[in-house]
């Protein structure tokens, strides 16, 4: 690819990066989902994965590849360390895509090769030609990370680039791993990548940062000014610690300050082509649908998708933004694709007009999955007098998070009020179909519900959040609850809507359960904590 695409390209590391937040992990179908979502987002890069982690790991960003990568789709990407095993690993998970690429790296700040890597400049030097000409020996689109770069020496890093690049990797991307850097530092390190590397013509510069100081955003905005031409970011900016740069924010600050940054493309000031591919319409729903899945809840004052980002409260700006909008907003809601809730389907829609939203919506169902969501709709519509895209969306989520059920929910019944002792009523069936049932008393009804489920489950662990909102207004609204467990030091998320919070929590419990039981076992490796073992390099 030439060096500048005349754009800005838009890589998603939520399924790899943000999946490595903790709590926040995915089984196969919801990272499909996501993936799916992505591709209608328009984003260009997925990276779906680190294929070397686990052989979960493996098969869904295989899966992803075979059902999203397309002709047409964006490029299917997955991370390898520097070694041949996660090359040859990420190799055959990425090869169904048409379009695929391999991500490798190693990092290159002295503080990582002295205290994890245990290597020498002099060794990163021999392995990183080794590595990205054994990945280009396989694929045409290999990208080249140098981890913590922003604490490198900038003299090392362009040695290290221009090796990488001279070995054929299209992409050199770096990273602020540990979100240490600012926004005027990060230009200068980008503009002296450009200045000093001879051969980076012959590469996009992407940038990778994480927000432990809140600025992975303004870095990245700095870098474009200064080249970087591939951001790497993640949907409602999740990822490890503070997470990574935030997807919507950037592509929105693109979007609405396009006139500032059309020059550092070459176009004029008034030029309307969109400086990313991103169809902004579908931010919202991208958002939702991955805070629902991996139970990070999104901040109501998160800028783009907090559910305050366009809410006027104040009389003063309710007033000035009936006046003219441009009093106090900058965005129109509608652009992200918040429209006002499209009272659609009721009691008496027929399965057509169900399936027609649910294409509307971009949730092309098979038919399987459509019976099921079509009979939640209509056990919905019983219960809920409109049903709104939001209750739609909601329907959708909760069935990716079913198919590898061990417990499945069977009753919840609770009695409670002032006089009496919360007690909880469940029945749960294992995946033989036999049901157990037993009550509990808590000291409210969803302690009651837990501590019932505990019981029947069998399964150790702590509960550690437990977060209740309303899906949309009135009081036939769905409750959406968000639980995290913890057991052993990790954390597993479970989400759940329904027009009853009581039985919304018990469902939100055991989807998480179930997240706890079917990962117990199965250990994956974290890419960057978890150093390659096999010496591959050459003798030095
Ligand atoms: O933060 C980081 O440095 C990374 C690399 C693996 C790209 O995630
Ligand atoms: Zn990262």
């Amino acid at each position: 690819m030439a060096k500048d695409p005349g754009r800005v390209l838009i890589f998603d590391t939520t399924l790899r990066d943000g999946e490595q937040s903790p709590g926040a992990s995915l089984n196969l179908e919801e990272k499909l989902a996501i993936a799916h979502q992505l591709a209608r987002l328009g984003v260009d890069v997925i990276e779906a994965g680190f294929p070397f982690a686990s052989q979960g790991d493996f098969s869904a960003v295989q899966r992803i590849a075979e059902q999203v990568g397309g002709e047409e789709g964006p490029i299917i990407c997955g991370l390898a360390r520097a070694s041949q095993g996660d090359i040859k690993t990420c190799f055959e998970a990425i090869s169904p895509a048409p379009r695929r690429r391999i991500h490798t790296f190693i990092a290159t700040s002295d503080i990582h090769l002295e205290h994890k890597l245990r290597k020498s400049r002099a060794e990163v030097l021999a392995i990183v030609p080794e590595m990205v000409a054994y990945a280009r020996s396989l694929v045409d689109d290999v990208e080249f990370s140098c981890e913590d770069a922003a604490r490198s020496d900038p003299e090392f890093l362009y040695e290290v680039i221009e090796l990488a690049v001279a070995s054929g990797a299209g992409t050199i991307n770096i990273p602020d791993t540990v979100g240490y850097i600012t926004p005027s530092e990060f230009g200068e390190l980008i503009n002296g990548i450009n200045k000093n590397v001879p051969n980076i013509d012959d590469a996009v510069l992407s940038v990778h940062g994480h927000n432990d100081l809140g600025l992975a955003v303004a870095n990245f905005l700095e870098a474009v000014k200064n080249g970087a031409r591939q951001l790497e970011c993640t949907i409602n900016g999740i990822g490890e610690r503070a997470g990574n740069a935030a997807l919507e924010e950037l592509v929105m600050a693109l979007h609405v300050r396009r006139s500032y940054f059309n020059k550092f493309f070459g176009r004029d000031f008034e030029s309307p082509t969109p400086l990313t591919a991103v169809r902004t319409e579908e931010i919202t729903k991208t958002s939702r649908l991955v805070s629902n899945l991996t139970g990070m809840v999104v901040q109501p004052n998160k800028a783009i998708v907090g559910t305050n980002a366009f809410a006027h409260e104040s009389g003063i700006h309710q007033d000035g933004v009936l006046k003219n909008r441009l009093t106090y907003e900058i965005i129109d809601a509608r652009t992200v694709g918040l429209s006002d809730n499209r009272i659609s389907l009721g009691k008496l829609s027929g399965r057509s007009a169900v399936r027609a939203r649910f294409e509307e919506l971009g949730y092309d169902l098979n038919r399987d999955d459509l019976n099921e969501a079509f009979a939640r709709f209509k056990d919905l519509a019983d219960r809920k007098r409109d049903i709104t895209d939001r209750d739609l969306e909601a329907i959708v989520s909760e069935q990716v998070q079913q198919p590898d059920a061990r417990f499945v929910l069977r009753l919840v019944q609770v009695s409670c009020g002032n006089t009496l002792r919360p007690t909880a009523t469940i029945t749960l069936s294992n995946q033989e179909g036999q049901e157990e049932t037993t009550s509990a008393v808590g000291t409210g009804p969803v302690d009651a519900v837990c501590r019932a489920l505990d019981s029947l489950a069998g399964e150790p662990n702590e509960l550690i959040e437990f977060s209740v909102k309303s899906v949309t207004e009135g009081i036939d609204a769905m409750g959406e609850v968000t639980i995290r467990l913890r057991r052993d030091g990790k954390l597993y998320s479970g989400h759940s809507a329904d027009t009853d919070v009581v039985v919304a929590a018990a469902q939100a419990y055991i989807n998480a359960l179930n997240r706890l039981v079917s990962s117990a076992g199965n250990a994956s490796l974290h890419p960057q904590r978890d150093v390659v073992k096999v010496e591959h390099s050459p003798t030095l």
